[in-house]
């Protein structure tokens, strides 16, 4: 009996290596791994595919409202292009938080669909873009840890400890550069360097994308989807592709912020008069509804509980305190403007500037930058982070050295570390006059004005991702 069990498993063994290595020679030697010219026959057509639309609340109001969650399955009536009569396709609607008043730039070549979404996630989540198979993007931009790894430098393949904070992936969709260094020049362009970087994914043995693309041609879940979403077998530019996909519907928002912003808009609309400004009542109103709806997220950002009418009006107090500093005193909105907080640029600091010294091996954005091209005022410059996931994504700035937010407002309260190239943003130029010297421009906030500062980016974090985007099919968070 144990016998025949054990003839029986040997031959299903045998058979699913043959199968295996059957599969593992399927992708032919001259198919080019970076891309190839699709087969309209293998193609599945985009209606199909089913198209998925962004929808904010700043351009599309009426239609926003009446979604009711993010992800929306829904109908669309459009002109066939082949016969020219309406026809009705089935779409996704994504309904973006409140607070992000601008859909995603997307490369006109990559129209999403829940095909290519699909697809995207399984390969953000799945180790096989590394060499050994232990690493995927997840392990370093984690759902659970606000897309990030929550550790000062990243540990790739074998154990190998990279020497950048990981950023998050969170709203990342609406960075006009990627990387500190901003050398990706869109979300397609980044998902390509982590599979070649020997600190993450690589362990340097032959051409880096050609193994990950036979690992991915050797699975026939992938060779399936890669040909019904882009008419090829698994390669590099489609890869790319869905991941960047995946990666453009991992947003955030409708933050205490965002509320409190929304809710004064609708005060002056309604009063047909006032500054369109935030106050205090607006922070407090938002609250009491946070309250009120037991919103455990939004209330634990700001450190409350089942908070009493006293603690919601002190709170609405600091973080109003805290508003006015960063749009004014302390002019964080130098750089930390927008829908996420930044402008996208590069500024420097001074972070990890020792004695008045920029390291060697933190060029920044002027490193990044082409021959040709080199711009002095880029030196040691890094690009703004967005500040809508602070809670989660601890430790701070391009080399983790702030491990709270108490301690990057005393950064910033010096005025930086001094360098040559120190952000002109960044210099007090009356103290300056004169001695030609580099005198960072220091805020001398108060003990409470610091305190609120940090209570305004506390009220800045958003909601998590919807689980649809973090919750992978059959294994739960
Ligand atoms: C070993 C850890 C690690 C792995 C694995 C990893 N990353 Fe990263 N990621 C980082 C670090 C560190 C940076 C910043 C590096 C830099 O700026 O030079 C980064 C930067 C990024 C950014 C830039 C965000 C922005 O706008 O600046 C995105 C997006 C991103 N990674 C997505 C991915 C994707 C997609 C994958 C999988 C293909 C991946 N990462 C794999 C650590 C990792
Ligand atoms: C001159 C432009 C500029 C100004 C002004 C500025 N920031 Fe920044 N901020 C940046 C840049 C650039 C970084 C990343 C720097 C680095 O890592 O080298 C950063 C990083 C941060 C971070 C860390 C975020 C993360 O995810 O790592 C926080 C928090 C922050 N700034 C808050 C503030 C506050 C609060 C103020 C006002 C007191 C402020 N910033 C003023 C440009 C600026």
């Amino acid at each position: 009996m144990f016998r025949v069990l054990a003839s029986w498993r040997f031959s299903l063994a045998l058979g699913f290596s043959l199968v295996l290595a059957y599969l593992a020679n399927a992708f032919p030697a001259d198919a080019n791994p970076d891309w190839q010219i699709p087969n309209p026959a293998w193609l599945k057509s985009h209606a199909s595919q089913k198209p998925m639309v962004f929808i904010n609340r700043s351009q599309h109001k009426a239609e926003w409202e009446k979604l009711p969650s993010f992800w929306n399955e829904s109908k669309e009536t459009i002109k066939s292009a082949l016969t020219g009569e309406m026809q009705e396709v089935a779409v996704v609607k994504i309904k973006l938080p409140m607070g992000i008043t601008q859909n995603p730039p997307i490369p006109l070549e990559n129209a999403p669909t829940v095909a290519k979404w699909k697809l995207g996630k399984k390969i953000y989540f799945d180790p096989i873009l590394s060499s050994d198979g232990t690493v995927s993007c997840s392990s370093c931009h984690h759902p659970a840890k606000g897309f990030t790894d929550q550790s000062r430098f990243s540990t790739g393949i074998k154990g190998n400890v990279g020497g950048m904070n990981a950023p998050t992936v969170y709203n990342s969709a609406f960075n006009l550069s990627h990387f500190w260094d901003g050398r990706a020049i869109s979300l397609e362009d980044q998902s390509q360097g982590p599979p070649q970087n020997p600190l993450e994914m690589f362990d340097g043995k032959g051409a880096p994308w050609h193994k990950a693309v036979e690992r991915m041609n050797a699975r026939p879940d992938y060779v399936e989807e890669f040909r019904a979403v882009f008419g090829t077998l698994p390669n590099r530019d489609g890869a790319a592709k869905a991941m960047a996909t995946y990666e453009r519907t991992v947003v955030t928002g409708n933050s205490i912020h965002d509320r409190a912003e929304t809710a004064m808009r609708k005060r002056v609309e309604e009063a047909e008069t006032g500054k369109l400004e935030v106050n205090n009542k607006d922070y407090e109103k938002v609250l009491q509804e946070a309250a009120a709806a037991k919103d455990v997220n939004a209330l634990e950002a700001l450190k409350l509980k089942n908070p009493s009418q006293a603690e919601i009006a002190e709170a609405a107090k600091g973080i109003n305190q805290g508003r006015a500093l960063f749009f004014g005193k302390a002019r964080c909105n130098g750089c930390h403007v927008g829908d996420s907080l930044t402008d996208s640029q590069f500024h420097n600091l001074g972070v990890g500037v020792k004695n008045g010294e920029l390291p060697k091996d933190a060029l920044g954005r002027y490193g990044a930058q082409p021959t040709g091209h080199k711009n002095p005022e880029h030196l040691g410059a890094f690009k703004t982070p967005p500040l809508r996931q602070l809670l989660h994504t601890a430790p701070y700035m391009h080399d983790g050295s702030e491990d709270t937010l108490e301690k990057v407002v005393e950064f910033y309260d010096k005025g930086g570390n001094a360098n040559p190239f120190l952000d002109t943003r960044m210099r007090d130029f009356t103290a300056e006059k004169g001695n030609g010297k580099v005198i960072p421009l220091a805020l001398k906030l108060t003990i409470e004005e610091k305190a609120s500062l940090v209570i305004f980016m506390r009220a800045l974090n958003g909601e998590p991702a919807d689980p649809i985007v973090t919750v992978l099919p059959g294994r739960g968070k």
